[in-house]
């Protein structure tokens, strides 16, 4: 890797000190990153090479755990970060940077690069234009961009001409930091390495899916950034419609960018769109409020004290096509609500007969996976099983399997240092293709729409620890459906009100 060099727009921002460092380093310490490399990071603040390193060495001892940080391995590694500043959105410094880039690379023709788009969103049209002015779009550079790519499918389309006139499509690397999670892997090795659930694994047998990603945080320092985009572009848009995807689409004939991207956008553009009726019925939205010492939205640093930003939504989606038609998916995400969960949970329909008693002659005891994608990483199935003793009774248990009981592998860690990694090695199959970033804006930007277009749609008020608005369930309702909420509220729900 002696020419490698990898630039970060954005190096003194967020994103770069909370995951990009600390995955670099990991790839250091795996020797994935090895030999004369450089990491040159850039952002508009004035750090020498020496000021910027001092600045990520005292980031890394708060983000990555002592016991994964040796002092001697984490300075061989900041030795290879360097700075140079500049503001990414003016022409006039990407002459600085090419020369600077030579001078790393070893070499009048650095071909060998990495850029990393960790910069605000209103940035990543105007980065790719530079760097193809100033000749930096070489044929063996990469470029990574962080979501939400674009603001709605106008602006996604316009930002894939962008790319498409600066690199090859095979150059972009739009980033889901979900898809680099190994669970979130794990749900394609248990549906196409096991033979045993493609049966199963239709309308036929399946009732329903819930696929949930909740926080237990609220925006933190992002009121600029969040109050613009809310939940829907957030998480909606990229990371909850990816897990939809994993679930939803069919084998791909060999596991490899293409086939594996082609099934993704397939399952998008089987969204059957929402129209009438169904941007009322179909999709709740939410904004937290305060509860206890917990401040509510609008009164965090950074938003408008009138916002309607959404921080939850929960939505029934259908995929039309002959594997799923008529099995809906039930999707949520939300801030500030009682725990931090992501997980998949397949619900199967009932036996057609109920023969036994017990627990599940009263209610009903359906069998259901759910793929665990964090925390407690893991699958867990439930089946109805005989209770010991006379007669036949039958109860649910659960069969567990936890990825902390694999002695043999690694810490899992959140993924950015997997899919950087699949970068360098020029494998795109977990970045997203710009067909399916349209098919996806192409679904929910009419929602959206609805939403600017009737300012008084609802917007429900749930309290800081809560499961979000009751609308959310009622939301299942019609369908004898619930959502699998792993702990009860945490706060005095007689607080609920609309917006
Ligand atoms: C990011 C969102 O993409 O994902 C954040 O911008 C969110 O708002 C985060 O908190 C959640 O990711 P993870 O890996 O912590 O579940």
């Amino acid at each position: 890797m002696d020419n490698f060099v990898m630039v970060i727009f954005g190096a003194s921002g967020d994103l770069t000190k909370r995951k990009l460092m600390p995955a670099l380093f990991s790839l250091f310490k795996d020797k994935r990153l090895y030999g004369r490399f450089s990491v040159l990071g850039v952002s508009r603040t004035a750090y020498t090479d020496e000021e910027y390193r001092r600045y990520i060495s005292e980031q890394m001892h708060l983000f990555v755990k002592a016991e994964e940080r040796k002092e001697e391995e984490l300075q061989e590694f900041i030795a290879h970060l360097h700075y140079q500043s500049l503001d990414p959105a003016k022409a006039e410094g990407y002459v600085g940077l090419r020369e600077r880039l030579k001078e790393l690379a070893h070499t009048d023709t650095p071909d060998n690069l990495l850029y990393y788009l960790a910069t605000p969103p209103s940035l990543y049209g105007v980065v790719p234009q530079h760097l193809k002015a100033a000749g930096l779009n070489t044929k063996g550079s990469r470029i990574i961009v962080e979501k939400p790519f674009g603001y709605n499918l106008e602006s996604a389309v316009e930002l894939n001409h962008i790319y498409a006139s600066a690199f090859e499509e095979h150059q972009v690397y739009r980033i889901d930091h979900f898809l680099g999670k190994e669970t979130a892997q794990n749900v394609l090795a248990f549906r196409f390495a096991n033979g045993i659930f493609e049966p199963l694994w239709n309308r036929r047998y399946i009732d329903y899916v819930e696929v949930t990603a909740v926080e237990n945080l609220g925006i933190e320092s992002r009121g600029g950034f969040y109050d613009q985009a809310g939940a829907l572009r957030d998480m909606v848009q990229n990371h909850l419609i990816q897990l939809v995807a994993l679930v939803a689409m069919e084998p791909p004939s060999k596991f490899n960018a293409d086939y594996f991207r082609n099934e993704v956008a397939k399952v998008y553009d089987s969204l059957r769109p929402f129209s009438g009726t169904d941007f009322a019925e179909h999709v709740v939205r939410g904004q937290y409020i305060a509860a206890g010492d917990k401040k509510g939205y609008r009164e965090e640093q950074g938003v408008d004290p009138l916002s309607r930003t959404e921080t939850f939504v929960a939505m029934r989606l259908n995929i039309d096509n002959w594997r799923w038609s008529g099995v809906p998916f039930y999707i949520r995400t939300g801030k500030q609500m009682p725990t931090k969960v992501t997980e998949i949970v397949v619900h199967f329909k009932e036996a057609p007969l109920q023969m036994f008693r017990g627990e599940c002659s009263v209610r009903p005891c359906p069998n259901r996976l759910t793929l665990r994608i964090a925390p407690n990483e893991g699958i867990a199935m439930k089946i109805g099983m005989k209770v010991p003793g006379s007669g036949f009774n039958v109860r649910q248990v659960s069969m567990d399997f936890s990825y902390d009981e694999l002695v043999d592998a690694k810490p899992i860690t959140d993924g950015y240092a997997r899919l950087i990694d699949d970068c360098i090695q020029g494998d795109p199959t977990l970045f997203t293709r710009s067909d399916a970033t349209e098919a996806s804006w192409k679904f929910f930007d009419p929602i959206l729409k609805y939403w600017q277009e009737h300012g008084d749609a609802h917007l429900y008020g749930y309290p800081v620890g809560t499961w979000g608005p009751r609308e959310s369930d009622k939301l299942m309702h019609d369908h004898k459906a619930e959502w699998t909420n792993p702990c009860k509220n945490l706060t005095n729900t007689d607080l609920y009100c609309e917006l």
